[in-house]
């Protein structure tokens, strides 16, 4: 989004490490990740819709974030809710880009920083984010069945920490970006003149 300060931030050293460690990921990794997605892809509604009915039950409060779900209490009604599978396809299909771009990691880290300044608009803050990853690694272990294994576990755990990271620095320089451009109180006009 048009902010003159985007992109200033200083890289943090968990941001650092995030980088590292998906610089790190070796070609073999890459090539498990992309394999495994081949299989996740055939279920990719259904595996938006686990995830998220899991993040609601597991942290609840995550649920307040969503306009449309915040009043249902009946998790069960929201598996076959149009909505929640809307949602969670297309956060399905945003991991897809990133599976996709993993041999393009500066693609990648700006699809994440985005993300993450959407979210500050969502009100989504960075605190939820690192539950979303363990849901997904619940929610795709049964469909991978004796594919999936600690190698396989420790790549994608990888990943989501790259995103989320990232998603984290975009949030954090929207907030520092609407904080900057918020009118001060002494600057905003004075209301009892307006009334007249
Ligand atoms: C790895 C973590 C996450 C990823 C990859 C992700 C991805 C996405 C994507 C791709 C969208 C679609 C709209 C857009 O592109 O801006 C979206 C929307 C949204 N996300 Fe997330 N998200 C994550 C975590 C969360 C968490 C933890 C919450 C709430 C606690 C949340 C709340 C929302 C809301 C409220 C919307 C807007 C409504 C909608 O599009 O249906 N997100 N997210």
């Amino acid at each position: 989004m048009g902010c003159a300060i985007s992109g200033t931030t200083p890289r943090t050293a968990e941001e650092t490490k995030a980088e590292d460690a998906v610089a790190h990921l070796n070609e073999e990794q890459i090539q498990m990740i992309k394999e495994s997605w081949k299989v996740i892809q055939e279920d990719i509604a259904k595996v938006g819709i686990i995830m998220f009915v899991r993040l609601f039950e597991t942290h609840p409060e995550c649920k307040d974030v969503f306009f449309l779900f915040r009043d249902v209490e009946d998790l069960e009604r929201l598996r076959t809710s149009r909505e929640l599978r809307a949602h969670g396809l297309r956060v399905m299909s945003f991991i897809e880009k990133s599976v996709a771009r993993l041999d393009q990691l500066e693609q990648l880290e700006g699809l994440a920083v985005e993300l993450g300044k959407s979210h500050y608009r969502y009100s989504a803050p960075p605190k939820y984010y690192s539950y979303v990853g363990a849901e997904f690694i619940c929610a795709v272990q049964p469909i991978l069945k004796e594919k999936w294994n600690r190698d396989l576990e420790e790549a994608w755990k990888t990943l989501f920490l790259y995103l989320t990271t990232f998603m984290n620095h975009g949030y954090q320089e929207e907030e520092n970006c609407q904080n900057h451009t918020a009118v001060s109180p002494k600057d905003r006009p004075d209301k009892r003149n307006t009334a007249l």
